[in-house]
């Protein structure tokens, strides 16, 4: 939803006074950023959602810190907004209310990683890809790879419940959260979950936080769960002449028994794109899968050989190309991976949803989102992660006349994902953008239940306020 912004309660000029008192009493006032310039960078993310100049900018250094700064923002009845990489994309860093903005990233250390347990514990301002890399040096492995892992930071991860192309095999992240030690808006800290494989005591209240869009409390610090570094990687180009036929192609190999780690699609406007960014894809292309095996010294060769056989018999394949070596794969992953921003520049203004579909309506769900483009004249390309339904529907546009046009396909594509047995999102959250579709998908008990939830952690609604909920009456539905 483009058009409004949500209706929040914005706080009264004398609590934000107090609270930028007492914040920097608490935490002094080299932590307590009130420049403009700052405000300003800490108002957006890198979604389409428009944020409300922050009052200030606290930058915490310390678990304890994260606490005091929630602890006064209640106190003082000033709403506060947690951050750590900001590149969501549904606008769930972006500070709807004005307020506080609490900034984790400066909490970056990595403070353990135990081999023998497969465990890390990590800051939330450790940059996920930072990450990657320094455990696959060591052997080890944290399969989630949300496509910004360059800047994005796991406290983000974890808020939103990030996915990325491996979860087709590995799934998302709250599989790897085992722990989490969490700041809540009373100014305490507390911890929960474990660090063992297994563990049941009580609620899993890990879970619940996992993926809360930074509504219900703050990381200060998580405990993930690691596995081996799988020594062999291969990685496959498929090409194909139709998305449909593409799309049909994922059930194909799965029904075949292959499990590939990511099985990524591209529709004939996404190719444009990155041939536009002189990638060169073959001209008689007008869909791609990207598919990626893994496994154990020896075993993926002969999933290899399946994979070509099974993507040679496929109606409409054109060809079929394996990557040689390390430096092509990287290549072909860059290519993937800088589809994002290749997209951006297509248009001033996109918005990439990530609706999911079971896999076997994927080419439906394709045929429905280009007769929803033809029908509102709205610029729009297709790519994601096909292995898991979930794809990155993007519409672009220029002018904000285009934007009633543009709001009318997104509710379209909302309810067609609905109808096809879907969920609104796969990764990216319902953040501030999609809250007003919430109804759609969730009845009326269900989302009075979550928000009594809310009121348990956060009796003013005062932490990451606007956010999951529509605030707007039921317009979507
Ligand atoms: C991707 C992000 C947008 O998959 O989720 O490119
Ligand atoms: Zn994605």
């Amino acid at each position: 939803m483009l058009v409004r912004a949500p209706e929040v309660v914005l706080p009264t000029e004398s609590a934000v006074s107090r609270a930028k008192i007492e914040l920097e009493r608490a935490l002094g006032p080299s932590q307590v950023d009130t420049s403009e310039a700052t405000r300003e960078s800490f108002a957006r993310d890198e979604s389409e959602a428009i944020g409300r100049l922050p009052d200030a900018v606290v930058h915490a250094r310390s678990a304890g810190d994260v606490a005091k700064v929630l602890r006064i923002a209640n106190e003082c009845g000033v709403p506060v907004t947690p951050r750590s990489g900001g590149t969501g994309r549904t606008g769930g860093a972006v500070p709807v209310a004005g307020g506080i903005v609490l900034s984790t990233a400066t909490l970056a250390d990595v403070k353990e990683v135990n081999a023998d347990e497969l465990v890390a514990v990590v800051q939330p301002g450790v940059i996920t890809g930072a990450l990657h890399e320094l455990l696959e040096r060591e052997g080890l492995f944290y399969p989630p790879d949300p496509n910004s892992l360059k800047n994005c930071m796991i406290g983000g991860n974890v808020a939103e419940n990030a996915g990325g192309p491996r979860a087709f095999k590995y799934g998302v992240t709250r599989e790897y959260v085992l722990g989490l030690e969490s700041a809540t808006m009373s100014g305490d800290l507390i911890r929960s979950g474990k660090r063992t494989v297994k563990g049941v005591t009580g609620y899993d209240v890990t879970a619940l936080l996992c993926g809360s869009e930074g509504t219900l409390a703050v990381f200060t610090e998580v405990t993930l769960r690691l596995v081996r570094k799988p020594p062999e990687v291969a990685t496959v180009l498929a090409l194909f002449s139709s998305a449909e036929a593409a799309a049909r192609s994922v059930s194909g190999i799965i029904a075949a028994g292959l499990v590939p780690r990511c099985l990524e699609m591209m529709d004939a406007r996404t190719l444009t794109a990155i041939r536009a960014q002189k990638v060169p894809v073959d001209a008689r292309a007008s869909a791609m899968l990207l598919i990626e095996l893994d496994g154990a010294e020896g075993e993926t060769h002969a999933m290899l050989e399946r994979l070509g056989e099974k993507l040679t018999a496929c109606d409409g394949i054109i060809d079929v190309v394996v990557a040689q070596d390390a430096a092509q794969r990287d290549r072909l992953w860059e290519a993937r991976r800088m589809l994002s921003p290749a997209t951006r520049k297509l248009a001033k203004f996109k918005l990439s949803e990530d609706v999911v579909v079971p896999r076997s309506r994927i080419a439906e769900l394709l045929v429905r989102v280009d007769e929803i483009g033809e029908r509102e004249n709205v610029m729009h390309l297709t790519y994601g992660h096909a292995g898991d339904g979930n794809l990155h529907v993007n519409f672009l546009w220029n002018d904000d006349s285009e934007r009633e046009a543009i709001d009318r396909a997104l509710l379209s594509l909302m309810k067609t994902t609905i109808a096809l047995g879907g969920t609104l999102t796969g990764e990216h959250g319902i953040g501030v953008l999609k809250a007003d579709y919430l109804p759609l998908e969730q009845s009326p008990e269900l989302i009075a239940l979550q928000k009594d939830i809310k009121r348990v952690f956060d009796p003013k609604n005062l932490l990451n306020p606007g956010k999951i909920f529509p605030t707007h009456g039921h317009k979507a539905c």
